[in-house]
């Protein structure tokens, strides 16, 4: 239907950093400005028109250290009117006088204020209750690890649309523990942003203008809104290569798609040696074949060129082709190993990479079982919901400001979540299956198995998890350093824009007494 295009014909784009445009004793001040702009995401494709910040997809990199907070200026310079058809019968989109937007950025600690609450949402210049201001500056403390973050749109039941059309970015923090290890760096670390799209002949995006059309792309269209495109992208283009030298590199990738999972696996029988996660470095490398790749999702790889001169080795997705003979979404991007070695690599990768102290040692003050159900709203169109209930239901979790719980994801559904909750970095502590059939007779949750801990590489901190259907995913989280609103959600942004995404309540007893 759509047009092919050739694979590894256009060079990997470098992600640029943003500098900040002063610094004081209070943090480094950035700007950044929501704007619509072109750009040619492959040599044999007209020019496509994207929503980025600054005018760039992916954003500019912004690069932190560690306790040296970061102010952000977020402006709104888009249109009024949305680039892509907007579903507008939820959340009463039909009521929207310009393009709703705000930022947050994901994995990080900070106030709710700068946290940017999916109802904190602004436009260009006006909001239903009046003129409004077209910008919001928030603050991140950075008090925590070194670790790759991510910033996109979280406007309340738009963020699909406005991510998809290029709303995303990275952001770096790094710390002393980190910058003592000696891991390949400079040219030899480079981010990966990896999203999926599909684009129309003349350069456009494709993006469906109902729901049940995005998920006549699925295995299960009679259930989920999703959408997956049917190219790849790496750090803006279709299916880019690099050339590398025979040495090793670190690689900061992040899975920015909307809905799409992925496997990844290099060919030539090339392994990852995986050192991070979400939330920064794993506490010893693991050596990884695959690794399974869920949206929001971050990982820390090192890959080690030097056996592989002159030759090309591909980044795959087991996950993509194989049913279907047109998909090309098995194949990601190219390494070329043909540059020269400039210099003797002198990085090392230690086996022991951080202390990751066990939250099972602290006081547990419960635990909350969460059913990610499938549902339907009046009009018979997909929702997903989180334990039953609806975005605007009242605030059903509120834990203590420093306590410990554990939530149990129970997906009572037949596709996998990625589950993400702000404010914190969690450990997951097991999945334990249960009988899906069983539950949809009678609602009662009858074990499969015992519990089973998680792969080798989500041993680490991690802020998004895969809660696969038909089990119980049990995290454990300290619920600190602030208090007030957040939210959770399902991180495919189709399912969160249907519903799958509820408030939650930090809250600070301290507080309540003044009251
Ligand atoms: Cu990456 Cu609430 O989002
Ligand atoms: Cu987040
Ligand atoms: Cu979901």
């Amino acid at each position: 239907m759509r047009r092919k295009l050739e694979k590894f014909v256009d060079l990997l784009p470098e992600i640029r950093l943003l500098k900040p445009y002063k610094k004081t004793k209070y943090g480094a001040h950035y700007e950044m400005t929501m704007k619509q702009f072109r750009k040619k995401v492959h040599r044999d494709l007209p020019p496509t028109t994207l929503w980025g910040y600054n005018g760039q997809f992916p954003g500019p990199m912004i690069e932190a250290n560690r306790d040296e907070p970061v102010h952000v200026t977020w402006l709104n310079q888009l249109p009024s009117k949305h680039l892509l058809p907007v579903d507008v019968s939820i959340h009463g989109l039909d009521q929207l006088p310009a393009v709703r937007t705000v930022v947050h950025l994901h994995g990080i600690e900070t106030k709710p204020e700068s946290d940017g609450h999916p109802e904190a949402w602004y436009t260009n210049n006006f909001r239903e209750t009046g003129p409004t201001f077209s910008r919001k500056t928030f603050t991140y403390p950075n008090h925590q690890r070194g670790s790759l973050l991510w910033y996109h749109d979280h406007a309340m039941g738009i963020t699909r649309l406005n991510v998809y059309a290029g709303l995303a970015g990275m952001y770096i923090l790094r710390d002393k523990q980190e910058e003592a290890l000696n891991l390949p760096m400079g040219d030899y670390e480079i981010p990966l942003m990896i999203t999926d799209r599909s684009f129309n002949d003349d350069g456009s995006l494709f993006y469906p203008s109902q729901p049940d059309d995005a998920a006549a792309n699925l295995p299960n269209p009679s259930i989920l809104p999703a959408f997956n495109g049917d190219k790849i992208l790496v750090n803006g283009k279709i299916w880019p290569y690099l050339e590398v030298e025979p040495r090793k590199y670190r690689f900061r990738i992040l899975n920015a798609s909307n809905t799409r999972s992925y496997r990844l696996r290099l060919d030539s029988n090339t392994l990852f040696q995986q050192i991070g996660s979400d939330g920064g470095l794993l506490r010893s490398t693991v050596e990884m074949e695959e690794i399974n790749f869920q949206p929001a999702e971050r990982i820390d790889v090192i890959i080690d060129f030097s056996k592989a001169a002159g030759q090309s080795i591909i980044l795959k997705n087991d996950l993509g082709a194989n049913a279907n003979p047109d998909d090309e979404t098995g194949e990601i991007m190219q390494f070329r190993v043909t540059k020269p070695l400039k210099n003797k690599d002198s990085s090392h990768l230690p086996s022991a990479l951080s202390v990751i102290p066990s939250l099972k040692q602290n006081d547990v003050s419960g635990i909350r079982y969460l059913k990610l159900v499938g549902s339907s709203d009046e009009f018979d169109r997909p929702l997903l919901l989180l334990s039953n209930k609806h975005w605007h239901d009242p605030v059903t979790e509120n834990p203590r400001l420093g306590s410990t719980e554990i939530w149990g994801f129970t997906n009572t559904t037949n596709f996998s979540h990625p589950i993400h909750i702000h404010l914190v970095q969690f450990q997951v502590l097991e999945h334990q299956p249960f009988d899906l059939d069983q539950y949809n007779i009678d609602g009662k949750i009858i074990f499969t198995g015992p519990p089973q801990s998680p792969a080798a590489n989500n041993r680490g901190w991690k802020d998004t998890i895969e809660a696969p259907a038909a089990n119980i995913t049990r995290v454990i989280a300290k619920f600190a350093p602030y208090s007030g609103e957040f939210v959770w959600h399902c991180h495919i942004l189709e399912h969160e824009d249907y519903d799958m995404m509820r408030p939650y309540m930090v809250v600070d007893e301290d507080e309540y007494d003044e009251k």
